[in-house]
């Protein structure tokens, strides 16, 4: 179906790094095809999500976001001094979008709806209709194709009128959320059946409001970021609440959140305190998060509550950095998911520590209180955050699925998971990462009884990676950021995905590298 010879601006590359990695680890090599299967009800689909791939950053009517203003204003904040105002210009292509998701045969297609686009001004005064039409066209092509639209109503797009009171550290922004969220859902409804909130909740706080690598680059290290992620759950609910009661019994549809986690292992297994450190850092990271909507007793855990207040005490604060709930707040949060939704790409591992010198005061981190560390022989092949340990992926779900006993009814579902690199059609480095990631999936399904029903693949297409620009890429299919067309290609990670999809199996020899490419070792 594809050439395979080796493209020679990629392999150089390819062969200098792989040779580093090599030194690291041993490979193992993995052939044939795998006996386990996706189950029959499994869903695949691919992820995008709005500022990241649609452009048309003034047209039609759309008023600005966050990202807009905050990357005119600091054009600078993006490696490559790059923004969103075209992105892969999904805005005029979209129906090209829906004809790569058919070619790789997934049944499903995560992606965002930009606020601004259809509430220019954030709020519900002001309806624009083409920007409606924009969305309503999108969805029914989509449903025509016989793919099911997962809808993200907040993919970190904050109308800038929003962002300049505040954003999610005003608890107000909540009301005109579940406006925005309920004219969605008054339009849409009918063709969307699975609906995600608030996007990565963790990483837009930690990032965006403690410190400064996303925007609204706010740093507000240990308190801006805790009144985010208080606000970020109560809006979730809040929206979770207006559905139920609103909509669901007509719409019948699915609503969640994703929540992004790196896998932490400890750094001796061994070792009590590295087993505490490793868990205690999955509870900060992961647990402050999910555990007001998955546990049975809801609320923060336990022991971020008396990290965190312990932390603020010590620190001469009269009361916690961390917000408290209401007994109401807990009950609504409770139980307002209908699946999972977990986003997963990378790892690390940890050891007790006092405080580390780089850690500012306060922090998330301070509060966690334990060293990050990675092991050597996890590669790092691209990007700076990015090591390869599979099999944390299938340690981390069952994290999830020992933790949280409703996950016994309520499935998880992988939202994102991708591989980032420079670019390039021959990939065979992320044909190799979706095999080994997916392969842990099916172990983690089939030998560990987790109840995984569904895994998107991050991402559709190259896109704006946020404070990388477009040095980072992680699409299926490559995009020509200097054609004004943005003419998309697959990739051979494309077809080896559409060959899972097809064949619900994984093949390590369907895309053989030419004779010597070396792979990147995985251990
Ligand atoms: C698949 O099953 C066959 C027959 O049971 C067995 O011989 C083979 O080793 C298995 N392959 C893998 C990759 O597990
Ligand atoms: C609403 O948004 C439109 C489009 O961005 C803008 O022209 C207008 O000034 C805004 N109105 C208010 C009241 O902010
Ligand atoms: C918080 O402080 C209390 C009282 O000093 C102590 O008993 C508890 O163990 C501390 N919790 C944590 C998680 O450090
Ligand atoms: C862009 O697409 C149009 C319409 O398909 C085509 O006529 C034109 O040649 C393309 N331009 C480039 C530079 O590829």
């Amino acid at each position: 179906m594809w050439s395979s010879s080796a493209v020679a601006r990629n392999t150089a590359v390819l062969l200098t790094i792989s040779l580093l990695q090599l030194a690291r680890g041993s490979p193992v090599v993995k052939s044939g095809v795998i006996n386990y299967s996706f189950p029959d009800d499994f869903i695949f689909g691919v992820s995008t999500a709005a500022y990241q791939i649609e452009g048309g950053w003034n047209e039609g009517g759309k008023g600005e976001s966050m990202w807009d203003t905050f990357l005119h204003e600091h054009p600078t904040f993006t490696v490559d001094h790059s923004n969103g105002d075209v992105a892969a210009d999904s805005y005029h292509h979209y129906m090209e979008d829906i004809e790569m998701i058919k070619k790789l045969g997934v049944q499903s297609y995560r992606m965002s709806i930009s606020w601004t686009r259809i509430l220019p001004n954030g709020t519900d005064n002001n309806i624009n209709q083409e920007g409606v039409k924009y969305y309503r066209t999108l969805f029914e092509e989509l449903v025509k194709a016989n793919i099911t639209p997962v809808v993200t109503l907040y993919h970190w797009d904050m109308p800038t009128p929003f962002m300049k009171l505040g954003g999610w550290t005003n608890a107000k922004v909540i009301d005109y959320f579940e406006d925005y969220a309920r004219v969605a859902f008054r339009l849409y409804g009918d063709l969307v059946k699975m609906w995600l909130t608030v996007n990565e909740p963790h990483e837009g706080c930690l990032s965006g409001y403690g410190q400064a690598t996303l925007a609204p680059a706010m740093n507000s290290h240990g308190l801006g970021i805790y009144l985010c992620t208080h606000n970020n759950l109560l809006a979730h609910a809040r929206v979770y609440r207006m559905y139920e009661k609103e909509f669901k019994p007509l719409q019948k549809g699915k609503v969640s959140l994703p929540f992004e986690s790196a896998w932490a292992e400890p750094h001796d297994p061994n070792k009590a305190d590295d087993v505490e450190a490793a868990e205690n850092y999955l509870q900060m990271h992961l647990g402050m998060f999910a555990h007001p909507i998955f546990s049975e007793e809801g609320d923060y855990p336990r022991v971020v509550r008396e990290k965190i207040d312990n932390m603020s005490r010590l620190q001469g604060y009269s009361r916690s950095r961390l917000p408290y709930f209401t007994d109401e707040e807990v009950k609504a949060l409770r139980g307002s998911a209908d699946f999972f939704s977990l986003n997963h790409y990378t790892a690390l591992s940890n050891t007790p520590s006092a405080m580390e010198s780089y850690f500012k005061v306060p922090s998330l981190h301070q509060d966690t209180g334990v060293r990050i560390l990675v092991y050597p022989s996890w590669p790092k092949p691209f990007i700076r955050w990015q090591y390869l340990y599979p099999q944390g992926f299938r340690k981390l779900v069952n994290w999830l699925q020992n933790k949280y006993k409703i996950l016994k009814e309520i499935p998880i579902i992988i939202t994102e998971n991708g591989f980032a690199d420079f670019g390039g059609i021959e990939d065979y480095d992320r044909v190799d990462y979706y095999n080994d990631f997916l392969y842990q999936l099916l172990l983690a399904i089939h030998e560990d009884g987790c109840n995984v029903k569904g895994y998107f693949a991050w991402s559709l297409m190259d896109d704006f990676e946020w404070i990388d620009g477009y040095k980072h890429k992680f699409g299926l299919y490559s995009v020509d950021f200097n054609s004004p067309n943005r003419t998309r290609t697959p990739k051979l990670s494309a077809y080896n995905y559409a060959n899972i999809v097809r064949t619900r199996r994984i093949d390590f020899d369907y895309i053989k590298r030419p004779e010597g490419l070396n792979t990147i070792a995985l251990k």
